[in-house]
């Protein structure tokens, strides 16, 4: 019988619902907590998540054309990510598992995001995940997503939306840059370049960009334009380091910052070049959303990977599970 799996995100600032039928995404519906000053308030956050789940949900199911008893099981985030809004999306997945008497899937967010990508063909890629929080390039090895490079600071979204708040054009800062830099003559203004290996660092590249804005003497179109060639290179020479030292002939692509489109073009240059097959989800399935949980959590149940509706009490949420801590099974 097919599975029907329904998947709850909750890791930050987006509460998502997903559901999945044989790998095939029925719905993917999400509300996102935005501020219009300032970062993500985690308790704020976590109450919109708790304000907005039972609308969600509903609309879940009803987009999906699902009946709720149809419903094998529920997967949830339950790693890394901001406590309060952890807590809120396990609450509820476990209120709806012990209300539906289903089981429950645990599922690492970071996992997901690469998982998703099977949709789209990849089969053992190297993944180059650029989120708000995250910057790795993760490749499965030996039982796990071993992490072969990451930022030693802050995550590449993160530092986007940094610089775009300085400069005044709000949050979520990546479209507004993207934008910026599509309308620039292409002046490139030298920044520093920091790549290590297989690994990155953003802040020192910061303070670069705030000090040359602050001058006045370049154009905001400029900055931008060289802000996106100059890190998304270090990103994409990161990718093919991995690529070479696995490899590996698949790049794929995951996170939020994947959704830029210059990015992406950079990687399928890198990727024709080495000949090597590159693969992107849609928008809606890069940015934190749940049917990548779904998704993920129907790898899991299918494996026999969960968390049976008399044992919920022995579910817990960890905020700072890193990728190569999961113990892949299923591989
Ligand atoms: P994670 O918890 O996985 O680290 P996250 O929850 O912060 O991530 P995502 O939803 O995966 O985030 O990604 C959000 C980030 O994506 C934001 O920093 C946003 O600016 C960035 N982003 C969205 N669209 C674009 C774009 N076109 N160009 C660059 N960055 C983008
Ligand atoms: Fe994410």
């Amino acid at each position: 019988m097919a599975t029907i799996m329904l998947g709850i995100e909750s890791t930050a600032h987006t509460f998502g619902i997903g559901i999945v039928k044989d790998g095939k995404v029925l719905c993917n519906v999400r509300e996102m907590y935005t501020t219009t000053t300032g970062g993500i308030i985690p308790m704020e956050s976590a109450l919109h998540h708790k304000n907005c789940s039972e609308a969600v949900f509903e609309k879940a199911l009803t987009n999906a054309s699902v009946k709720i008893e149809d419903i094998t099981a529920i997967a949830f985030s339950m790693s890394p990510g901001l406590a309060p809004c952890l807590i809120e999306g396990m609450k509820f997945a476990k209120k709806k598992a012990k209300e539906l008497a289903v089981p429950l899937i645990p599922v690492n967010h970071c996992v997901a995001h690469l998982e998703i990508g099977r949709i789209t063909g990849a089969k053992d890629p190297v993944l180059l995940y650029a989120s708000g929080a995250n910057t790795q390039i993760i490749a499965y090895e030996a039982g796990k997503y071993r992490v072969f490079g990451e930022t030693l600071d802050i995550g590449i979204g993160n530092f986007i939306d940094n610089f775009a708040r300085f400069i005044g054009v709000g949050f979520p800062g990546g479209p507004k840059i993207q934008e910026l830099a599509e309308k620039s003559d292409k002046n490139y203004i030298e920044l520093p370049y920091s790549i290590k290996g297989m690994d990155v660092a953003f802040s020192g590249i910061l303070t670069n960009l705030k000090q040359k804005f602050d001058k006045k003497e370049y154009k905001v179109e400029d900055l931008a334009y060289s802000l996106q060639e100059t890190v998304f290179a270090m990103l994409v020479e990161a990718a093919e380091r991995a690529i070479a030292h696995t490899g590996k002939n698949e790049l794929l692509l995951g996170g939020g910052v994947a959704c830029n489109t210059r990015l992406q073009e950079m990687c399928k240059i890198m990727c024709k070049e080495r000949g090597c097959k590159f693969f992107v989800p849609s928008r809606d399935l890069l940015t934190d959303n749940g049917s990548m949980i779904a998704f993920t959590g129907e790898i899991l149940f299918n494996n026999g990977e969960y968390v049976s509706v008399d044992k919920l009490d022995e579910v817990d949420i960890n905020p700072r599970q890193r990728t190569d801590d999961v113990e892949i099974k299923y591989r």
